[in-house]
């Protein structure tokens, strides 16, 4: 037997904005770390001696060298790119498609050996991809995986198909249901049909986490707010975590923050990064206006004006008719960004609205000789669904026949990277 698999699994989520870490079997991840890379450019584009060939490659190399080593991830990227201007920041992942490899891969590099700290040759893994991903990106995963980090087996799952395992685990939920994953740079809304993705039915908005920190940074600096420029997107992204909350009415929520503005107002206090001196600002209106965007996009952008239920009932209404009630059924969220107070009852009673004008429209049709029948609409709400993606990872890899669907270095070594362009499921879960 192979020892790897007495070990438990490692299971990475990353992430547009986070990446969850830790092993399978666990609750929670043991990181979350903003998924970003530190490189130290000093090295990289240091002046070339005038001298010979050779110690002008030697020159390189060794750059090239210290460029390797020289590098951080996470929050510690993040302030050393503050304190000195010789680290350049990169995002690896943009609207949750990997776009920089070689980041990508200094970024994996630390996470196994400095916050896991495990050998990666001694460990099967698990990792995520968007449902949007594409089959190359997946060999570019496995070719990293396999070559450079030597691991002995790979599982690339489904986001949203791993979300739905994390609510069939904590509520015993079928593998069937719309999973609304809403993180920090993309949305997608996608049904599950006995653990397969109805790949045609997928939609995805171009509103996420971070438009939601961009509106709010925009409405306090329009209320001319006195935020330090250079930390005001990261102060609106602390008031959205802290302070948003989903209103009923838009129009009411205006009234009662007129009428009882201390009940409603919050203050920010924070200390300028230039001059440490103390500074304070109101949170107002912000409060509500920042979730407001997923139900009235039109607020903060033209482009895009279809709220999210719309959304998600075209989805539904998209996929096979036999699974269309079974997926009103369980609407599952997922995401940090579903995690704004009532998020998740506005969602069902925006989306209820639209499946009940639906039936009365079609009981009109019918001219009252027949009734149709009314429409079950869920939308689950689960105390871990900030971490659904990696939960349902951390369950599914500490199942047996997790090991059975990875893809082993073995098969690797003989079929090449192209194996890694689908996985089978699981047949023991689904
Ligand atoms: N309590 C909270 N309320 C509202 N938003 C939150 C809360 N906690 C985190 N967020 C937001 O959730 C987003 C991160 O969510 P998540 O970790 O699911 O995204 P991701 O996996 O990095 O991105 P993606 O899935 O889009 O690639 C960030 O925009 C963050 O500000
Ligand atoms: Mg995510």
């Amino acid at each position: 037997m192979d020892p790897a698999t007495a070990r438990p699994a490692v299971v990475i989520d990353n992430g547009t904005g986070y990446t969850k870490m830790g092993f399978a079997g666990n609750v929670e991840p043991c990181f979350i770390v903003p998924t970003v890379v530190a490189v130290n450019e000093s090295f990289v584009n240091q002046p070339r001696p005038r001298s010979t060939k050779g110690s002008n490659w030697l020159a390189q190399h060794s750059a090239g060298v210290m460029a390797d080593l020289d590098f951080c991830i996470g929050e510690e990227a993040l302030a050393r790119s503050k304190s000195s201007s010789t680290y350049n920041l990169s995002y690896p992942i943009k609207h949750g498609q990997v776009e920089n490899w070689d980041a990508m891969e200094r970024f994996w590099q630390q996470c196994i050996f400095n916050y896991l700290r495990c050998d990666p040759e001694d460990h099967y893994f698990l990792l995520t991809e968007s449902p949007l991903t594409a089959p190359e990106s997946r060999e570019y995963t496995g070719e990293i995986m396999f070559e450079t980090f030597n691991v002995p087996g790979l599982y690339i799952a489904v986001q949203p198909v791993l979300a739905l395992a994390a609510g069939y685990t904590t509520s015993k939920c079928e593998m069937t249901g719309v999973v609304v994953d809403v993180g920090d740079g993309a949305t997608h809304v996608v049904p599950v049909a006995d653990g397969y993705v109805i790949g045609s039915s997928i939609k995805s908005i171009p509103i996420s986490g971070k438009d939601v920190t961009r509106f709010i940074q925009q409405l306090m600096r329009e209320r001319g707010e006195h935020v330090p420029p250079e930390d005001s997107f990261e102060v609106a992204r602390k008031v959205k975590e802290m302070y948003c909350y989903t209103c009923s009415d838009i129009v009411k929520e205006f009234n009662k923050h007129d009428k009882e503005p201390a009940k409603y107002i919050k203050q920010w206090r924070g200390t300028k990064p230039k001059t440490g001196a103390p500074y304070s600002c109101d949170v107002g209106y912000e409060r509500f206006l920042g979730p407001e965007v997923f139900f009235n996009p039109e607020i903060y952008s033209s482009d895009f004006s279809t709220p999210l239920p719309d959304v998600i009932d075209k989805c539904i209404q998209s996929a096979p008719i036999d699974t269309r009630r079974a997926l009103y059924k369980n609407v599952v969220l997922s995401g940090g960004s579903t995690m704004f107070k009532d998020f998740h009852r506005r969602l069902q009673r925006d989306l209820k609205k639209i499946v009940d004008a639906r039936v009365l429209a079609s009981d009109a049709r019918l001219g009252g000789q027949q009734k149709a029948q009314p429409v079950e609409v869920n939308v689950v709400s689960h105390p871990i669904q900030r971490y659904a993606v990696w939960f349902g990872g951390s369950v599914l890899a500490s199942t047996p026949e997790f090991f059975t669907a990875c893809h082993t270095k073995a098969e690797y070594e003989e079929c090449g990277a192209s194996i890694c362009r689908t996985n089978p499921v699981f047949k023991g879960m689904y």
